[in-house]
């Protein structure tokens, strides 16, 4: 176990909910609350007079890896050790930060790791994380398309049934289960908590990159929880039938069930109609590069943010759309950065493994 991983809890979920610390698996590898700054280049440049714009810092989640899978696998890591696995498997694009994020904190918590990687449009930062996964000692077995994820997970879960005896319990994409949002059930607590002791201003809006959906869920159930009914605008990276309204309201009722079963009420219900999701910053699918998004990720720069266009850029282009279009009435807008921006290799560097593409599709 890594220096980082342990058991002391400073989540924001379990100071309210003592409860559910004693009845749910949770292993810590984060560091909370992350902070909350304000972002005055962006919102000088949108023309904003006194209107604010504010960031949350998720990218400063953890030392070995950042971003917004660390919540989630607090959680689902936990579950599966509490299950007596040795391995858990998952799977993403080939810049997948979910797939570098399992392989980091699966081993610091002394699991094995697999992966089902697709091809993704390959971008400087798509390549940079692909050289990261190959410094782990995730075992990739690749899918040579999207739709073939199936076939290869197959293989995978094939290949270690006739290793080791057993099925190695699968990280959801994204870790997006309502046992991952959890974490960002927290996360929301926790900006409330900021909010309630003045340390940033309440937004009228939150925005933030959905992808598996867990974070968005996640963040809704949790403003609803505190009490603090922000809203959350979803802005969808991937095309809409990967990440349907549906399931996305689905998402919140399964979290905020899960939170029943352990005597937590969120009041009210999720509608499909309650969803907020901005399908317009996707462009041609998962990954590509948008010119809104790369002109985000350029004006985040203003304020030392460094984005990248898979998610970020396109979640900040929506921002920026809705400051814009609400230039006479915009106050307050938080932007939540799910992104890891900096190398991994000097953590997670000297395995053994290295892992190649496949050699034709
Ligand atoms: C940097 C970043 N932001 C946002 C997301 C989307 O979050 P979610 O999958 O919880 O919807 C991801 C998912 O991989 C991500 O890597």
């Amino acid at each position: 176990m890594s220096a980082d991983a342990g058991s002391v809890s400073n989540l924001a979920l379990f100071d309210a909910y003592p409860q559910v610390r004693e009845s749910v698996a949770w292993v810590g590898l984060g560091h909370y609350p992350t902070p909350v700054t304000p972002m005055p280049e962006l919102a000088r440049a949108l023309g904003g007079g006194e209107a604010e714009i504010w960031v949350k810092r998720d990218d400063q989640s953890a030392d070995l890896y950042g971003g917004n899978k660390v919540r989630k696998l607090e959680f689902v890591l936990a579950e599966a050790l509490r299950r007596g696995h040795r391995r858990v498997w998952t799977m993403g694009g080939t810049g997948s930060h979910q797939v570098l994020a399992n392989s980091l904190y699966a081993r610091a918590v002394g699991l094995d790791c697999a992966a089902v990687v697709f091809p993704q449009p390959m971008t400087e930062h798509v390549g940079q994380v692909l050289r990261e996964i190959g410094e782990t000692d995730c075992e990739l077995v690749w899918a040579h398309h999207m739709l073939t994820v199936p076939v290869a997970a197959a293989r995978l879960v094939a290949r270690f049934l006739l290793r080791d005896g057993r099925i190695p319990m699968q990280v959801p994409p994204g870790a997006s289960s309502p046992l991952g949002a959890l974490g960002y059930v927290s996360a929301a607590l926790e900006l409330v908590g900021q909010i309630r002791r003045g340390e940033c201003p309440r937004p009228e809006v939150v925005f933030t990159a959905m992808g598996s959906l867990g974070t968005a869920a996640g963040l809704m159930v949790g403003f609803r929880l505190s009490g603090m009914d922000i809203p959350v605008r979803c802005v969808r990276v991937v095309l809409a039938p990967l990440a349907p309204i549906s399931r996305l309201a689905a998402l919140c009722r399964a979290t905020a069930g899960l939170l029943r079963r352990h005597g937590v009420v969120v009041p009210g219900t999720f509608r499909t109609t309650d969803m907020e999701v901005e399908p317009d910053y996707v462009g041609e699918g998962y990954g590509y590069v948008t010119p809104a998004g790369q002109v985000a990720v350029a004006a985040a720069a203003a304020d030392s943010l460094h984005l990248e266009t898979t998610y970020t850029g396109k979640a900040l282009a929506g921002l920026m759309t809705y400051v814009r279009q609400r230039r006479e009435g915009w106050r307050r807008v938080l932007f939540w950065n799910t992104f890891a921006s900096g190398h991994v290799s000097d953590h997670a560097g000297g395995h053994a493994q290295k892992n190649s593409p496949p050699a034709k599709s």
